[in-house]
């Protein structure tokens, strides 16, 4: 017998982000962060994973190609002992209540795992983490957890940090926590996608090639080198998220506008102080920046009207009510009248998302 489960997961931005790590193996964040959601179809990950007593060993294919040998992969193994644990749990009272014969040992099976992405890896558009919350949310459905998604974003959370904040949708924050066993490191929804349904995320798609330094590596050499980011864990991000959470719950744009931007800023500012120093945005980026500044003071009223943020890459992901969508569209078609499939990287022809 085959036992089979597909199922999608969302890529999340983080408006605070996340950067630094005080476990490297468990991922425990030096701050906590916060992110939206992002609900368009055409930015998720698919996952269909198998289980059988005939498979001879686990198996993973990304984006269809086989990866050589599994078991080095730490971070999907993770993953699957957690979740395999938590199922051997759930199996031990199916064969209290219903009996061993009717209880189908899952978590003894080797498992093939089929994992699509739809839109371009590792070019900091958040593969990792809508990939790993997508494997394990997808565990969770065929071993049939009785777990909550914040328990399931614990497990995530070891495959890849920000995958944590990819289990629920709309407004998510990932608490960082205090134990040294990761028991508190998890994610909580701030409020569903409906709360705020006139916010819209537009990316533009500066370079969809591979980023030069991995998340990972980045912000190890940051937590090393960096003064800089002592200051932010300790005295910017525990006011920020508590103002952002407010802006949030209070859909007041200005604020999380400006939130957003600073701590786009302030996380590019301590790339920069890392030493030697980490460069993720580029000259289009800057000039994006630059745009959407001057977009907002433009404004009479001094309502600021987009906000953007960069991840660990290039692209811009730029936050703004729905109504000045189209003019924020205009604005970047205007100064970028490039495309990427003519190999350079001035482009527009953004996604549009709805979050
Ligand atoms: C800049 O979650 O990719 O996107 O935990 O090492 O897998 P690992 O890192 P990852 O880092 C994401 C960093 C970020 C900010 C964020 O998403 O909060």
């Amino acid at each position: 017998p085959i036992y089979e489960k597909t199922a999608t997961s969302p890529v999340n931005i983080a408006v605070i982000k996340y950067w630094g790590k005080r476990d490297s193996v468990l991922i425990l964040p030096t701050n906590s962060s916060l992110s939206v959601t992002l609900s368009q179809e055409n930015l998720q990950s698919k996952t269909t994973i198998r289980a059988s007593p005939d498979f001879k060993k686990d198996r993973l294919w990304l984006n269809g190609v086989e990866e050589a040998d599994v078991t080095k992969n730490k971070r999907l193994q993770n993953c699957l002992r957690e979740t395999r644990r938590l199922r051997k749990e759930y199996e031990k009272k199916l064969c209290e209540e219903v009996g061993a014969e009717n209880t189908i040992p899952l978590s003894e099976y080797n498992v093939h795992i089929c994992s699509e992405n739809n839109f371009p890896t590792a070019a900091g558009l958040a593969s990792s983490a809508s990939g790993f919350a997508c494997l394990v949310y997808t565990l969770a459905q065929l071993y049939e957890l009785p777990v909550s998604d914040t328990e399931l974003s614990k497990i995530a959370r070891q495959g890849s940090g920000s995958a944590c904040r990819s289990l629920f949708g709309g407004f998510v924050a990932w608490e960082m926590g205090s134990q040294d066993d990761g028991s508190d490191s998890q994610a909580i929804q701030v409020a569903p996608k409906d709360h705020w349904p006139e916010l819209e995320a537009l990316i533009c798609v500066v370079s969809d090639a591979k980023k030069g330094t991995s998340s990972t590596e980045g912000m190890q050499n940051t937590v090393a080198t960096s003064p800089l980011i002592q200051h932010r864990i300790k005295h910017v991000v525990p006011e920020r998220m508590k103002s952002m959470t407010e802006a949030i719950l209070k859909r007041d744009f200005r604020k999380f506008a400006e939130i957003t931007m600073r701590d786009s800023n302030q996380f590019h500012a301590v790339c920069l102080d890392t030493f030697p120093p980490i460069f993720y945005l580029n000259d289009v980026s800057r000039a994006i920046i630059r745009v959407i500044t001057e977009y907002n003071s433009s404004n009479e009223s001094g309502e600021l009207k987009a906000a953007y943020t960069f991840d660990a890459g290039p692209n811009a992901v730029i936050y703004a009510p729905r109504e000045n969508i189209p003019e924020i569209i205009n604005i970047i078609a205007k100064y970028f009248p490039g495309d990427i499939d003519n190999g350079n990287e001035y482009f527009t022809d953004p996604y549009h998302l709805f979050s």
